[in-house]
């Protein structure tokens, strides 16, 4: 069976340049998905992942309207990443073999709110409507291709305290700043098809008032993984002087019918070399019981 090795990056905030696309020559994953606020609309960033050369798909977060309620800087941003933007619709990337669909761009979560720059770019819109917007554009598929969400904040229902992974943390009463258009569109498209991954970001890893970190990793019930990848800052260096660079990273074997496991997923900081200096595993498939031989 395919498997896939997917770099995930979590909200860039400006910080992306040549450095983390020599990076991803060295460690060449298969695809990389961007889940928004890549900047706060500058437009540098769409231009370089542009020029990237192996697949990738991206959805615009709330900074990305570079707080402009006209709402032109974010559909410049748009235009700028070209078919690389997936918000509210469908990105084949085949090869190798994959679906993304976007969620609503643009949300600064929260339930289900339209910001003026939003509006001005989009119109107004219901929670259900954007709901099926996702789960039209997921229901288009090929069926089968595996298939991913990608969302800039992630979907309510994971959990309401504050170092939950959409759990608001910038104020003392703490609660799930989930959307709820991701959610019910969640419901609505696995009553027609496997869903294993969503990724998402908006909800930095690390908590306001320095109160430890985000919870970035769950499974629900129905076996959908959630995998917030908001390192922020995303451009760091060690105690030794390294420089280093957070992708997250999942590997996706496809059983080539839609249906698809999580082998693993982790955080990685790689050096500039390529090097993997550290990673936490947050998922790790249960690896198939050794056969028991019966002695004759
Ligand atoms: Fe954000």
């Amino acid at each position: 069976m395919p498997v896939l090795r997917l770099a995930v990056v979590g909200d860039p905030h400006g910080a992306w340049d040549g450095s983390d696309h020599t990076v991803l020559e060295l460690i060449r994953p298969d695809a990389l998905l961007v889940v928004g606020d890549l900047s706060d609309g500058q437009p540098q960033v769409p231009a370089l992942l542009r020029r990237l050369e192996l697949p990738v798909a991206c959805i615009v977060g709330n900074h990305d309207t570079g707080k402009d309620a006209s709402g032109r800087i974010l559909r410049r941003q748009i235009d700028a990443l070209g078919p690389l933007h997936c918000g509210w619709s469908l990105r084949h990337l085949d090869p190798p073999g994959l679906v993304v669909v976007g969620a609503r761009p643009g949300s600064a979560g929260g339930g289900f709110h339209l910001s003026k720059a939003m509006l001005a770019a989009f119109g107004p819109l219901s929670l259900q409507e954007s709901a099926d917007r996702i789960t039209q554009s997921a229901l288009s598929a090929d069926a089968a291709l595996p298939l991913v969400l990608l969302a800039h904040c992630g979907p309510s229902g994971l959990g309401s305290e504050a170092a939950d992974p959409c759990g608001r943390d910038w104020k003392k009463s703490a609660c799930d700043w989930g959307d709820q258009d991701l959610a019910l569109a969640i419901r609505q498209i696995r009553e027609r098809r496997p869903l294993p991954l969503v990724v998402f970001g908006h909800m930095h890893h690390a908590l306001k008032r320095g109160d430890g970190m985000r919870r970035t990793f769950c499974i629900d019930r129905a076996g959908t993984l959630y995998l917030n990848a908001a390192c922020v800052p995303r451009h760091g260096r060690d105690g030794q002087g390294r420089e280093l660079r957070h992708f997250s990273w999942v590997e996706l074997e496809s059983d080539g019918e839609g249906k698809a496991t999580v082998l693993w997923a982790s955080h990685r900081w790689y050096g500039l070399g390529g090097e993997l200096l550290y990673e936490e595993v947050l998922h790790q498939a249960a690896s198939p019981r050794p056969e028991v031989l019966q002695p004759c």
